[in-house]
């Protein structure tokens, strides 16, 4: 199954709506209805023994609507949201998708349709507009982190992803386990060239202007060789990209030093080609569980890779 070529026309029980570009006024609205949605999601298919899910808190919603701003600016053509067209609601957007051009590759970076209004083909819809941006730029692969939602994911396959699990380790760091990490340094703005080539290595296309909102989340550490880079946000790592194992557990190893002592922790994103965090997360103690997929198209899942859920 391929996604339908022309993203204007409804599917046979689609409600009435229009897809429109996103406007810079619709970003508060479409993070309420991600907050909704992905609440909604997380708690039917969070696993027993698994933290509750609970709304986003303040914080993380601004820095959603910072991020969303950021991709209207870069790529408004692949933001897109669904706009009802009748009755008490007419006006109301109930679902959008945003995504991103990075060189060769496109990213899916949210995609959320309002509770209420799921399963009626209105995110077949949503997906097919948004990825008209990266056909039209010719890339060749793509990326998306997903949910566990079963819409999302039989969304995600029909349109060509692969969907790699990714696990999860959280927890209390055990600080006695951290070991004497060298030959890193702090990074700088000086240092973007290196990341794009890193990044272009390990998923085909450099971060360019995602690294305004990277270094928001995190300090940057690169590798003293050149082998890699990181960032370390104040529960964990927001991205490692690395030439080899080494230098990615050296990296990731610094993320985790950087918590503060006690904090909860959280090591994400891990896909099977990236067992060697795995590895890393549990000799700190930090407990693994599954937790959502990654979805990839005309590429493999990335190695000595942890991708950022957003700008992947
Ligand atoms: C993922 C999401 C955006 C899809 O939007 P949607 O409007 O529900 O999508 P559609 O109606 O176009 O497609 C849903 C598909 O799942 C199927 N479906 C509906 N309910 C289902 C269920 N409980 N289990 C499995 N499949 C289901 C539908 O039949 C449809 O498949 P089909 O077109 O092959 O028949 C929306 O469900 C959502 O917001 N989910 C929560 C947030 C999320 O997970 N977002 C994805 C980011 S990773």
């Amino acid at each position: 199954m391929t996604v339908s070529p022309d993203p204007s026309s409804p599917g046979p029980s689609s409600p009435p709506v229009l897809i429109r570009p996103m406007a810079p006024s619709d970003v508060p609205v479409a993070e309420r209805i991600s907050d909704e949605a992905f609440l909604a999601a997380d708690l039917l298919t969070v696993p027993r023994g698994a933290p509750d899910p609970t709304p986003r808190p303040a914080e993380r919603s601004e820095r959603w609507i910072a991020r969303t701003r950021s991709f209207l600016d870069t790529d408004p053509q692949g933001c897109v949201v669904a706009e009802t067209l009748e009755g008490p609601d007419a006006g109301a957007v109930i679902g959008f998708a945003t995504s991103m051009v990075r060189e060769r590759l496109w990213v899916l970076a949210t995609f959320a349709v309002l509770p209420g209004a799921q399963g009626l083909g209105l995110g077949s819809r949503l997906l097919a507009a948004a990825e008209q941006s990266g056909r039209a730029a010719g890339c060749d692969r793509a990326m998306l982190s997903a949910s566990d939602d079963p819409r999302a994911l039989r969304r995600y396959w029909g349109a060509g992803f692969r969907l790699h699990g990714q696990r999860l380790l959280s927890g209390v760091l055990d600080r006695s386990a951290l070991p004497a990490v060298t030959g890193l340094r702090e990074g700088t703005e000086a240092d973007r060239d290196l990341l794009d080539t890193l990044d272009r290595e390990r998923r085909g296309a450099g971060h360019g202007p995602d690294h305004v909102a990277l270094a928001a989340q995190g300090a940057l550490v690169v590798d003293a060789a050149g082998d890699g880079y990181a960032y370390a946000a104040a529960s964990g790592p927001a991205l490692v990209a690395a030439r080899d194992e080494g230098t990615a557990r050296r990296l990731l190893w610094e993320c985790l030093a950087r918590t503060e002592p006690g904090a909860d922790v959280e090591v994400g994103h891990v896909s099977g080609a990236n067992d060697w965090a795995v590895d890393v997360a549990l000799t700190a103690r930090l407990t693994l569980r599954h937790d959502g997929w990654l979805g990839t198209r005309g590429m493999d899942a990335p190695t000595t890779y942890l991708h950022h859920g957003a700008l992947l």
